[in-house]
């Protein structure tokens, strides 16, 4: 989904590292020390101001309105074009340094100009590059007006004073609360402790099934982590499983969820013998959580081992297909559906106001209930739309907020759910270069902390 989303808008992310590139000491001191024109700086500068009033807005339109969309390619592969020159004077930069360096070693009676007028033709061809750049950029700048490009509100992009607010709503490993879904856990719970077997070589599995953001894992992470299931069964693993089905990888991942450290098997065979034998005689629980595959036969040569487990043991297994439930051949299955009035408004709440129960005039109560309608039930968009008004303090940008065409695309149109579109959409510009970023991994990606830390400072 984010892919096709962030491609199209990431501009506004580009545009703040353009700018820094552009008033960095290095662009400005090359151009000054080579005696260039430092009117080309000046006016790219602007011209790019001038766009970047006017992105927001862009970006919005692009979903609906072709030509915007073409208007924001172009301007997109102008910026690169831009970046690009700014990362080429830089090289050139960061080797005369150290040439400098080098002569300064060899010659310490020589002092060397790294600003000598050493390279002419490469300062020609950049001033030469800088001005067509900023022709192009000019004259699409020129075209906002035809395509009736507005100035964006002044929150959103760029609103960074927002940053350290918007994350400690949002990152909750697990809430601790979880809202209207007791029938739910009661059924699951009910089965999950009762004793049935594994008649007739019949697995007992019970799937759960919704769309995305509807609060599966959520519901699955609850009944793990309940201590009394604990005391029920001798082994339990949660394997997150995502898109790539992979057997030999699954059955190995199960098997280290339940050794609780790392497994060195070769070939499936080895793996499924060692996992056998873990589950022999145990009473053991399984999650499965967000299955994609509908392959029947990889679902047969994961779940062999399976089948040696004691009486009473269970898989639950967390899905968006119901043709997955359907291979699967579940036992039982929770169809989760969209949160009750009640439960909305306290989920929403929370994030909002950080209180489930606020105490709020009824003017602001009314826009929210509004807004929190919006999010037609949706745990996942209820929490985030949420977590954005938190960071809008002003009226005005609640009922921009409300005002927003991004509710009324289908999800066809934007490829994702419009709350989560304009989730993003409000996010700062350094926020939406990590999203976009992280966007470029598969789902469930395990990052190394030093890697997203660079994608997080880069
Ligand atoms: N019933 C609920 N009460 C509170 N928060 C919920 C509830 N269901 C889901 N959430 C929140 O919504 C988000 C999405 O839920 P998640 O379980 O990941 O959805 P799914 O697995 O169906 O895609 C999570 O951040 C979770 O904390
Ligand atoms: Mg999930």
């Amino acid at each position: 989904m984010a892919v096709e989303l962030v491609g199209g808008a990431l501009l506004s992310a580009f545009l703040q590292v353009t700018f820094e590139k552009l008033a960095s000491a290095g662009i400005v001191d090359y151009f000054r020390g080579r005696k260039l024109n430092e009117m080309l700086l000046k006016k790219l500068n602007i011209t790019l101001l001038t766009i970047n009033a006017v992105v927001d807005d862009a970006e919005l339109m692009q979903i609906k309105n072709q030509p915007v969309k073409v208007w924001l390619d172009a301007v997109k592969d102008a910026v690169l074009e831009a970046e690009d020159l700014m990362d080429e004077i830089d090289i050139e930069v960061t080797r005369c340094k150290l040439e400098a360096e080098s002569q300064t070693r060899s010659t310490t009676s020589k002092v060397w100009n790294f600003f000598s007028p050493s390279s002419s033709s490469f300062d020609k061809e950049i001033e030469l590059k800088m001005q067509e750049v900023l022709d192009n950029l000019e004259y699409l700048a020129s075209k906002k007006d035809i395509l009736d490009l507005k100035k964006s509100s002044g929150f959103g992009v760029g609103s960074s004073s927002h940053v350290s607010k918007i994350l400690p709503s949002t990152s909750l490993p697990v809430d601790s609360i979880i809202y209207g879904r007791d029938i739910e856990k009661e059924v699951i719970f009910n089965w999950m402790t009762s004793d049935t077997n594994i008649h007739n070589n019949q697995l007992s599995i019970v799937s759960i099934v919704g769309m995305g953001g509807m609060g599966k894992t959520t519901l699955a992470k609850h009944l793990y982590n309940d201590p009394k299931i604990e005391v029920i069964f001798d082994v339990k693993a949660w394997i997150s499983v995502s898109q790539e089905f992979n057997v030999f990888k699954l059955t190995r991942s199960i098997l280290e969820g339940i050794i609780g450290s790392t497994d060195d098997s070769r070939d499936l065979n080895m793996v499924q013998e060692r996992l056998k034998e873990k589950l022999s005689g145990k009473r053991f629980l399984l999650v499965l959580d967000d299955i994609w595959n509908e392959n029947h036969m990889q679902w047969e040569a994961l779940q062999t081992p399976f089948n040696y487990g004691a009486q009473g043991s269970k898989i639950l297994v967390t899905t968006r297909s119901l043709k997955v439930v359907s291979i699967i051949q579940t036992n039982k299955e929770i169809r989760l559906k969209q949160l009750e009035n009640e439960h909305c408004w306290q989920l929403f709440s929370k994030h909002a106001f950080q209180d489930e129960n606020p105490q709020i005039d009824p003017d602001s109560k009314k826009i929210a209930k509004m807004i929190m309608e919006k999010c037609q039930g949706l745990p996942l968009a209820l929490k985030t739309i949420g977590s954005l008004l938190y960071t809008k303090s002003s009226f005005v940008e609640w009922e921009s907020i409300l005002a927003s065409e991004i509710w009324e695309l289908s999800e066809d149109e934007c490829n994702i759910i419009p709350a989560l579109m304009l989730s993003y959409h409000h996010l700062p510009s350094p926020l939406k270069r990590c999203f976009a970023y992280c966007a470029l991994f598969p789902k469930n990606y395990v990052f190394e902390k030093d890697i997203f830390n660079s994608i997080v400072v880069g």
